[in-house]
C-alpha cells in the first residue's frame, strides 16, 4: 500500500477501504508489443525511451504463428530476458490473442510501436484504429528510434545473417551468437 500515490480528492472521501487503492492502480503501465524475431538494437532503444514515459513496460512477445518466426517463443523471450531482463520497470511478457485484451488484463493503458519511417505509418495507423476501436481505454503511443536504427528491422537483419553477414552492430550480441547458430552451414 502507498498511501502516497492516493490523490488527494478520493482520501478526502473518507468512506474509501485505503487497502483497495494500492501503487499498481496508478501506475502508468505500457505494453510493448512485437514478434522480436529477434530482439535488435532498434528494439532495444524503443524500451530504453518508453521506460523514461511509464512506471512500468511490458514487453511482450507475440505467439504469432502467422509469421512463422525464425526462433521459438522460448527463444524469443529468452533473448530479451537476457538483454533487458535485469532492468528496473521492465517486465518480459508473452501473449496469444488480442492484444487490446492482453493490454486491459494487465491494467495498461498504452500500448507503444516503434516507427521508423513513413513506410511504416499506414500499417501501425490501421492497427492503432483498430485496436483503439476494440479498446478505446488503451492508447497507441509511437516512439521514434535513434536515426541509425531507422533501417534497422528484424526481417533484414535475419536476411543478413542466413547471407553469411556481420549483424554483430544491429542486435545485442546473444541475438547475434542465435543467428549465427541458426544458420550454422
Ligand atoms: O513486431 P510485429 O510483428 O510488427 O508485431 C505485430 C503485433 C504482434 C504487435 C501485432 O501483430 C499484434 O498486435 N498481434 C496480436 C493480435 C491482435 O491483436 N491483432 C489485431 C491488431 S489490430
Amino acid at each position: 500500500m502507498n498511501i502516497g500515490c492516493l490523490p488527494r480528492r478520493r482520501l478526502a472521501e473518507g468512506g474509501l477501504s485505503v487497502e483497495r487503492w494500492t501503487f499498481s492502480n496508478f501506475m502508468r503501465r505500457a505494453i510493448y508489443p512485437g514478434s522480436f524475431d529477434p530482439v535488435t538494437n532498434g528494439h532495444l532503444d524503443v524500451i530504453e525511451r518508453a521506460r523514461k514515459l511509464f512506471d512500468e513496460v511490458i514487453v511482450a512477445v507475440a505467439h504469432n504463428v502467422e509469421k512463422q518466426p525464425l526462433f521459438t517463443l522460448e527463444e524469443r523471450l529468452e533473448l530479451l530476458r537476457a538483454t533487458v531482463g535485469e532492468q528496473d520497470h521492465v517486465r518480459i511478457g508473452q501473449f496469444d490473442g488480442l492484444l487490446v485484451e492482453f493490454a486491459g488484463l494487465q491494467k495498461a493503458n498504452a500500448v507503444i510501436r516503434g516507427l521508423r519511417a513513413v513506410s511504416d505509418f499506414e500499417f501501425e495507423f490501421q492497427m492503432a484504429l483498430m485496436n483503439r476501436s476494440l479498446n478505446a481505454n488503451v492508447e497507441t503511443i509511437f516512439l521514434m528510434p535513434k536515426e541509425e536504427y531507422t533501417y534497422l528491422s528484424s526481417r533484414l537483419v535475419k536476411e543478413i545473417a542466413r547471407l553469411g553477414g556481420d549483424v554483430s552492430s544491429f542486435v545485442p550480441p546473444c541475438a547475434a551468437k542465435a543467428l549465427a547458430e541458426k544458420f550454422r552451414r
